[in-house]
C-alpha cells in the first residue's frame, strides 16, 4: 500500500527534524543528563514537527541504548513504540475525547507502573480541543504525576489554553521551518526517491508551503504522480499557481504598461484553471520580492529563490521605479481582500492588472507618491475655496473626477448669466491691448460678473482670487478692484492674463486695458513656486 510521503519521511531522531535546533538540542541535552521533565507542551504552527518530535521524545526515554540524547531506533523498545506492540506510549486526540470523562480514565489507568517501558508517555494533541472540565481534570495529574508519567501536550493554539496548565508544562515554541531548510529535505527525500527534483522547483515548494514540512512533503507527493523530473512548472501545475515564469512575464507587462498582454495572460491562465487566489498571493510576493532586490544590495538572504532566479528578479527591479513596485504592492494586495468576498475573482485580478500596468500608477515618479496626494489635496482645497468663497454650487469645468469637499456657508445667488459649456475659445489677445472704436460707460463695470463667469470656466484659480472682486472703467481701462493682495502677481502670469483678457474681450466686445487697484507697484512674472506658495497663502488666509 502506498504510503504517503509525509509518514514514510518522518523523521526518526533529533537529527532528522528540520529546522528547529532549539527546541532537539534542549531536549536532547535534557536526555543525555536525565533532566526530563514530566509534562511538556509543543506550540508551533502546523507540519512543524510537534508530533513527530512527540514521538521521538517517547522513545528516547525509554530506549535501552540511547546515543546523545537519541533513541537508537533498533533496541525491541525503540522498535515496539514505532510498530504500536509496547502499549505504554498513548497517542490521545482532544479533539474526539475532550471530556472529563475521558481525562477521568486516562488518570486511572496513569497510575499503573508501565509494562514494559521505563515510562509511559501521554502525547495529548490539539490539547486546545480539551472541555474546561477536562482541563481541570487534568490539571490535578499535571499537578501531582506518578513518577513513571511523562505528558506531552501539542497545540497549534496556545492561546486557547488556560494558564493553569501553561504554568505546570515546559515549553517549546516550534517555528516556521526556514525555506531553505525545507528546500535541503526535498532534495533529501526526491533524491532517496529516485526522483529529480530541480532546485528551483524545490524552492518553489517550499515558498508554497510557507513553513510547514508536512504540506512541502504533500506537494512534493502530488509532483511525484506526474513523473520523475520535476521542474516548476511541474510544481505548478501540481499546485494550481501560476509559477514563476508567469509572474514574471507579469512584472514585465507591468514595467511596459502593457495591459493587453497582461489581461490575455489571466485568462489564459484563468482557462488553465489556475486559482485566481494562489495567483493574487504569489504576485504579490514576487512584488515583493523585486521591492526587496530594489532597495537592499546583499538581498540573498532575504529572498527565497534559486540563484538563477535571484538574477531574473534584480534585472526586472532593475526595469521598475520603486513607487510603480510600492503601488502594485498595495493594489495587490487590496485586491486579495477584495477577492474574498468577489462574486467573479477573475474581474477583480483584471481590475488590478488594468491598475498596475496605468501609467498614471506612476505618475508619481521622481517625486514621492505622498507629495502628490498632497499637491492633488491642496489643489482639490483651492479649487473648492473658489467655489466656496462665492457659494458656487460646483465648479462648471471639472479636470478632476474627485469629489470636492463640501462647502459650508450658505449658497448666495450669483449671475444667471449663461456659462458657454465647452466652447472653443478664440485666440486671447494680449494684454494689455490697444483700444478700439466701442466705447465703454465709464464708471461702475456692470457686466463684471459676466466675466467672472467666464473666468470660473476658463481659469478656476483664477476665479478663486478673483471671486469678490468688483470693476470700475475709469479712463477707458478696465480696474479691477480686489482685496486680495496675490490678485495682481496673479494676472501678470501670462497664462492668467490671457484668460483675463479673454474673458473680458467676450464680454465686451474689444480689447481693454486692465489695471488692478490697491496694487501699489507692479512686479515681473512670478515664479511657479511663488505662485504656489501665493495660492497657499490666499488659502490659508480666506479659508484656513
Ligand atoms: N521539523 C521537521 N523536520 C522534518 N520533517 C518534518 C518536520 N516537521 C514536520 N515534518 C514532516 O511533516 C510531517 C508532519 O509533522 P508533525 O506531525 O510532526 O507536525 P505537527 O507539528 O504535529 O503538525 P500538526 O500541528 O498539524 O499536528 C512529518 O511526518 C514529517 O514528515
Ligand atoms: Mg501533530
Ligand atoms: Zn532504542
Amino acid at each position: 500500500m502506498y504510503q504517503a510521503l509525509y509518514r514514510k519521511w518522518r523523521p526518526k531522531d533529533f537529527s532528522d527534524v528540520y529546522g528547529q535546533p532549539h527546541v532537539t538540542r534542549t531536549l536532547q541535552s535534557q536526555l543525555e543528563s536525565g533532566r526530563i521533565s514530566h509534562a511538556y507542551l509543543f506550540t508551533g504552527s502546523r507540519g512543524t514537527g510537534k508530533t513527530t518530535c512527540a514521538k521521538i521524545l517517547s522513545k528516547a526515554v525509554n530506549c535501552l541504548n540511547p546515543v546523545n540524547g537519541n533513541p537508537c531506533n533498533e533496541c525491541e523498545i525503540c522498535r515496539g513504540i514505532e510498530n504500536g506492540s509496547i502499549l505504554d506510549v498513548i497517542e490521545i486526540d482532544a479533539a474526539s475525547n475532550n471530556g472529563v470523562d475521558n481525562i477521568r480514565d486516562l488518570r486511572e489507568e496513569a497510575n499503573f507502573t508501565p509494562a514494559n517501558a521505563k515510562f509511559r508517555v501521554y502525547i495529548i494533541d490539539e490539547v486546545h480541543m480539551l472541555s474546561i472540565g477536562a482541563f481541570n481534570a487534568l490539571l490535578k495529574t499535571l499537578e501531582e504525576p506518578p513518577s513513571h508519567v511523562i505528558f506531552i501536550l501539542a497545540t497549534t493554539e496556545i492561546h486557547k489554553l488556560p494558564s493553569t496548565i501553561l504554568s505546570r508544562c515546559q515549553r517549546f515554541d516550534f517555528k516556521r521551518i526556514a525555506p531553505e531548510d525545507i528546500t535541503s529535505r526535498l532534495m533529501y527525500v526526491s533524491e532517496k526517491e529516485n526522483v529529480n527534483l530541480t532546485p528551483n522547483a524545490a524552492s518553489l515548494i517550499a515558498r508554497i508551503a510557507d513553513g510547514g514540512m508536512r504540506d512541502a512533503l504533500s506537494l512534493l507527493d502530488r509532483c511525484f504522480a506526474m513523473g520523475t523530473d520535476i521542474d516548476e512548472e511541474a510544481v505548478s501545475d501540481a499546485a494550481g499557481i501560476a509559477g514563476t515564469i508567469h509572474l514574471f512575464s507579469f512584472s514585465k507587462y507591468v514595467a511596459k504598461g502593457d495591459f493587453t498582454s497582461a489581461l490575455k495572460l489571466v485568462s489564459k491562465l484563468h482557462s488553465d484553471s489556475c486559482d485566481i487566489d494562489s495567483l493574487c498571493t504569489e504576485l504579490t510576493l514576487h512584488f515583493r520580492n523585486l521591492m526587496v532586490a530594489k532597495t537592499v544590495n546583499e538581498c540573498e538572504g532575504l529572498i527565497v529563490c534559486s540563484k538563477d532566479e535571484l538574477e531574473k528578479i534584480k534585472e526586472r527591479a532593475g526595469q521598475l521605479k520603486l513607487s510603480k513596485i510600492l503601488s502594485c504592492i498595495e493594489v495587490l494586495e487590496q485586491t486579495a481582500k477584495n477577492i474574498k468576498n468577489a462574486a467573479n475573482k477573475k474581474i477583480q485580478l483584471e481590475a488590478a492588472v488594468i491598475k498596475m500596468c496605468a501609467p498614471s500608477a506612476s505618475s508619481g515618479e521622481g517625486i514621492s507618491v505622498a507629495l502628490e496626494d498632497r499637491i492633488n489635496a491642496i489643489e482639490e482645497k483651492l479649487a473648492a475655496l473658489s467655489s466656496g468663497k462665492v457659494q458656487v454650487p460646483s465648479p462648471v469645468q471639472e479636470s478632476k473626477s474627485e469629489p470636492k469637499p463640501e462647502v459650508k456657508s450658505e449658497p448666495v445667488p450669483v449671475s444667471k448669466a449663461p456659462v458657454p459649456e465647452e466652447a472653443p475659445p478664440p485666440p486671447a489677445p494680449p494684454v494689455p491691448a490697444a483700444e478700439n472704436e466701442i466705447t465703454v460707460p465709464e464708471g461702475n463695470f456692470e457686466q463684471w460678473p459676466e466675466v467672472l463667469d467666464k473666468i470660473r470656466v476658463y481659469d478656476i484659480p483664477l476665479f478663486g482670487i478673483m471671486a469678490s472682486s468688483t470693476a470700475l472703467v475709469k479712463n477707458g481701462r478696465l480696474v479691477i478692484q480686489s482685496e486680495n493682495p496675490t490678485l495682481f502677481d496673479f494676472i501678470c502670469t501670462d497664462t492668467h492674463s490671457k484668460e483675463l483678457a479673454r474673458a473680458v474681450f467676450e464680454v465686451v466686445g474689444k480689447k481693454m486695458k486692465i489695471a488692478v487697484s490697491n496694487t501699489e507697484k507692479p512686479k515681473t512674472a512670478t515664479s511657479p513656486l511663488e505662485n504656489l506658495r501665493s495660492k497657499i497663502n490666499n488659502f490659508n488666509n480666506n479659508g484656513g
